[in-house]
């Protein structure tokens, strides 16, 4: 089945670094982020699982648990986060599944078999807290992540879930938003009374106070 934008995640229970997991539970009230990288002890998945580390504090100040997972096992994986750690200055401090049986690598179809029939692909999927998809992206494994990128989108799905906003190209927190089409100038002057900029009628931008 091809997961799609709006899709409930699918729930698995899989084992991982820190224990056996059932991902519903795990994300509780929390969004999510799952991903997979190609395989352990490569060049590129050591600089992501680092960059990741390091953005931990990012994640958890937006109510986010990170859980990654590739087609190895426990062992290989509490071995290479010693070299993670060595290497990226960074202990591993999420979850990585093993998912050597393919039970969620499957389930969440992060296998091309035209790119690479035993490998995952590095696919991100970002998951609300009522479990429901929000963002699916997949990239090569030759090109390393922006995580960056994953919490600009987390600020931006956060925002306008709250508010009646979509967010522009490159936009970032505090930036201007768009008001959103379906909401008509005299509903827009009810919830932004201090007013907007408007570039066509379409294109409404308004500044937020504490977006
Ligand atoms: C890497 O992480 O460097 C990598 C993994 C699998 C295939 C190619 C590169």
């Amino acid at each position: 089945m091809t997961l799609r934008l709006g899709d409930i995640a699918p729930n698995f229970e899989q084992e991982s670094t820190e224990g056996r997991i059932d991902f519903h539970a795990y994300l509780g009230d929390s969004w999510g982020v799952l991903f997979s990288h190609p395989k352990d002890f490569t060049p590129v998945c050591t600089t992501e699982l680092g960059q990741l580390a390091k953005l931990k504090g990012e994640f958890d100040q937006r109510n986010v648990k990170v859980i990654g997972l590739s087609v190895d096992g426990l062992s290989e994986h509490r071995l290479w986060s010693k070299d993670i750690e060595e290497t990226q200055g960074t202990a591993l401090n999420f979850p990585l599944l093993s998912d050597n049986d393919r039970k969620v690598s499957s389930l969440y179809d992060m296998i091309y078999p035209n790119a690479n029939d035993t490998l995952t692909v590095r696919s991100v999927f970002i998951i609300d807290p009522n479990k429901k998809v929000r963002l699916i992206l997949t990239y090569p494994a030759s090109t390393g992540r922006n995580f960056k990128e994953l919490l600009r989108v987390i600020d931006s799905l956060q925002l306008t879930d709250r508010k009646k906003v979509a967010t522009p190209a490159n936009w970032e927190k505090g930036d201007d938003v768009i008001i959103v089409p379906s909401v008509n100038n005299d509903a827009a002057k009810q919830l932004f009374p201090e007013g907007w900029q408007e570039v066509k009628p379409y294109l409404r931008l308004v500044k937020l106070k504490n977006s």
